[in-house]
């Protein structure tokens, strides 16, 4: 067994990369998947939401880029929505400059998951959205990339970019590519939405998932209250569009 390690991408902030990590996370660790969350912004939004007290932290992912070869169940917390995860704290701000300096910079998460990608059958990847040492880290451990697409006016824009990284990380990970495309935060009352869906999918086909997640203010308020969406709101159109798409990814790389 090997991880499917999925890197949860676009360089554009607020598009829903976090929340898709974490709901998507929850999801598959319900339908009996093991899953890994890997927080890689120093917003730490992803380990917030599952409640983590980052201020008290005895390890982040800040210790494990910086000891690449001791693996990363040291810094790994098991949690009671069913996935484990590698948090991140605020100090990984200054990382960056630290670990600049250090030969294979853009490999070291990929040198520490060497055992974990044994170990787990998923491993959301949750970059900020800037290019910097995390997404390119992210990128090169990275078995596919999944982008969460906003769907408005200017849904494509950032799309360039990140089809540039991914050249960019090429050397590094030559089979990368864009695994998958999800349409969040989409507003079905307007007609925008539906134009700017229809454009999507006609651009991207196959890629795009079937599920469409909805704007539901319930996939706000879930990550304030520590809790994921499944047990916060289980009954919530957010909730549901989640656990679809969990299924859906769960056909598109089950034997990949
Ligand atoms: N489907 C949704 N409906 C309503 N609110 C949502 C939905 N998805 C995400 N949000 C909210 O939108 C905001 C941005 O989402 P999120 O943090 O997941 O995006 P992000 O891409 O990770 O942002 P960043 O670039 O800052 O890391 C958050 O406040 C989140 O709770
Ligand atoms: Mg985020």
């Amino acid at each position: 067994m090997s991880a499917n390690i999925l890197a949860l991408t676009m360089q554009k902030g607020g598009v829903a990369k976090t929340t898709t990590t974490l709901s998507l996370g929850v999801n598959l660790a319900e339908r009996g998947h093991k899953v890994l969350l890997v927080d890689l912004d120093p917003q730490a939004n992803l380990s917030q939401g599952l409640n983590i007290d980052i201020e008290n932290l005895e390890y982040s992912i800040y210790e494990v880029l910086l000891n690449p070869d001791h693996g990363t169940d040291f810094a790994t917390l098991h949690t009671s929505a069913g996935v484990d995860i590698i948090p991140s704290t605020l100090a990984l701000a200054g990382a960056e400059l630290e670990l600049a300096g250090k030969v294979g910079r853009e490999l070291l998460l990929r040198k520490a998951l060497k055992q974990a990608k044994e170990k787990y059958d998923y491993i959301l990847l949750d970059p900020p959205p800037s290019l910097g040492l995390f997404t390119l880290n992210a990128m090169a451990a990275a078995t596919s990339v999944v982008v969460p697409l906003q769907v408005h006016a200017y849904a494509f824009k950032a799309m360039p970019k990140l089809e540039a990284t991914i050249d960019l990380i090429k050397d590094l990970n030559p089979p990368l590519a864009i695994g998958g495309i999800v349409c969040t935060l989409s507003d079905k009352r307007t007609s925008l939405s539906q134009a700017v869906e229809t454009q999507i999918r006609s651009r991207y086909g196959d890629l795009v998932f079937h599920t469409v997640i909805p704007f539901n203010t319930k996939l706000a308020e879930a990550p304030a209250m520590g809790e994921p969406i499944h047990t916060y709101a289980p009954q919530s159109a957010g909730a549901r569009a989640y656990a679809a798409l969990a299924e859906e990814v769960e056909a598109r790389y089950a034997h990949k």
